[in-house]
């Protein structure tokens, strides 16, 4: 009985630490946090977010500017940008200019366009639209200054659109683990005219699809035939009328005198933007300002030397088959002669990747009419494949030509990966894939540093 009582008074004594070490554990337990977060009152969002669909882009010819534009649909709304410089407490103003356009019987929004200057480079940045509660914050980083030798990822995509097809190519895009800096878009953007009277709220909803990339990393702009937006039975007779408010670029500091046409530099590249629905052919503005700005790019600066249009010089598609010839005509000679590395346009709703060849020797009675290989000649790539509601063009040219190294009609987006003066990476991924499959790839070697045989 002893022993029994012994045990007993053992237990409850271990029972009780128990209780007394627990309970000094739970008193020094986790902390609690003494932040409060800021209260919006709890109001919910208007369904007209005074400052929706933002978008950014280049801003200057070197990348020490960026346009932020914005779009207020019922009031002016905030009439400038609060930016500043990561781990800086110095805020700064870019007040915006305000336009508002009609087009037949929509009334555009206001939309604000701010260029914000003097920007250091490889530099992250904050900025925010709106005040208060209706507050909208972003951000975005500069590119290395123009050189050789800074590594720099592009993306690519044309033809979007705003059907669940573009939003898997959004989706795809922002998940590249290639991890793409800028985009270089290849016109054709709201196809808001496929629609009756051109409904310009397609534009609007187009906006407000791309933000979340585009607010984010410019999208250097090429004008496609779906920004004409010329009707004269709607007595809109003033062409690209909703691109031209809605997005500007720096052609200015360029020296263009079209905001269709324009080059920029970004790191390693040098990026010139063609247009094919304004004038290009010989004695016109755009042609005498290509022949000029070709001929001024050093690549010693900028080894890569890139030409972006919206329809194809080389495609094997039937769809637009050949439209872009006459452009050919004028301007490969060009191309070649300066060793363009690399020409992406879109329009034909499909991918497709030239090897190196051009069609200069012909002069209507020798004969010389078939595209020959070319080591002074462009990659030609057509990304014009961004999901749009018009569909895939599935059609091909058969047999497929010798100049056409691989094509393919499904949805996806391009990325071209700058290693160094050298060399770099050319991948098209498809929607159907995961996120990093590459379904064609390509190593590109520099047509001015290294103008090997790169074509396969
Ligand atoms: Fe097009
Ligand atoms: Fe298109």
């Amino acid at each position: 009985m002893a022993s029994s009582s012994s045990s007993s008074l053992i237990a409850a004594s271990a029972v009780v630490l128990t209780i007394i070490l627990n309970a000094s554990v739970l008193c020094h337990g986790g902390r609690t946090s003494t932040y409060m977060r800021t209260s919006n009152n709890n109001v919910d969002m208007p369904v007209d977010d005074p400052t929706y669909y933002v978008h950014i882009t280049q801003g200057d010819h070197v990348g020490t500017a960026v346009i932020v534009s914005w779009i207020t649909p019922k009031a002016p709304g905030p009439d400038g940008v609060i930016y500043w410089k990561e781990n800086s407490t110095e805020k700064k103003l870019a007040v915006g200019k305000i336009a508002t356009y009609t087009y037949y019987n929509y009334t555009s929004g206001f939309i604000h366009h701010a260029n914000v200057s003097n920007l250091e480079f490889n530099t992250k940045y904050y900025y925010q639209l709106g005040l208060g509660k209706y507050a909208r914050n972003f951000s975005f980083s500069t590119p290395p200054p123009p050189g050789p030798d800074a590594p720099y990822t592009f993306g690519l995509i044309g033809d979007l659109g705003q059907t669940f097809d573009s939003n898997s190519t959004i989706d795809h895009y922002q998940n590249d683990p290639q991890n793409p800096q800028a985009l270089l878009y290849l016109g054709d953007l709201s196809y808001a005219n496929d629609y009756p009277y051109h409904d310009n709220v397609r534009w609007d909803t187009y906006g407000r699809l791309i933000e979340r990339s585009v607010a984010y990393q410019p999208w250097i702009w090429t004008v496609g035939n779906h920004e004409v937006d010329w009707a004269p039975e709607l007595d809109e007779n003033v062409p690209f009328k909703p691109f031209r408010n809605r997005y500007h670029t720096p052609y200015a500091a360029a020296g263009s005198t079209s905001p269709f046409w324009y080059s920029i530099k970004r790191g390693p590249a040098y990026i010139i933007v063609m247009a094919a629905y304004s004038a290009f052919g010989y004695s016109s503005p755009q042609y005498s300002w290509f022949g000029q700005e070709i001929n001024k790019v050093n690549r010693s600066e900028t080894p890569w030397l890139i030409v972006l249009m919206h329809p194809p010089m080389y495609n094997s598609y039937k769809s637009h088959y050949m439209e872009g010839e006459t452009m050919r005509v004028v301007y490969e000679s060009l191309f070649v002669k300066y060793k363009v590395d690399l020409v992406f346009a879109g329009h034909v709703h499909a991918y497709e990747r030239s090897v190196r060849v051009s069609n200069i020797a012909y002069n209507i009675t020798n004969g010389l009419c078939t595209p020959v290989k070319n080591l002074n000649a462009p990659v030609y790539l057509t990304v014009g494949d961004g999901g749009n509601l018009e569909g895939l063009s599935t059609s091909m040219t058969q047999p497929q030509p010798a100049y056409s190294a691989f094509r393919e009609a499904s949805f996806g987006h391009g990325i071209l990966d700058i290693k160094n003066k050298t060399h770099a990476y050319f991948a098209w991924h498809r929607n159907d894939d995961g996120y990093a499959v590459m379904a064609d790839s390509v190593w590109l070697t520099n047509r001015y540093w290294d103008p090997t045989d790169d074509s396969n």
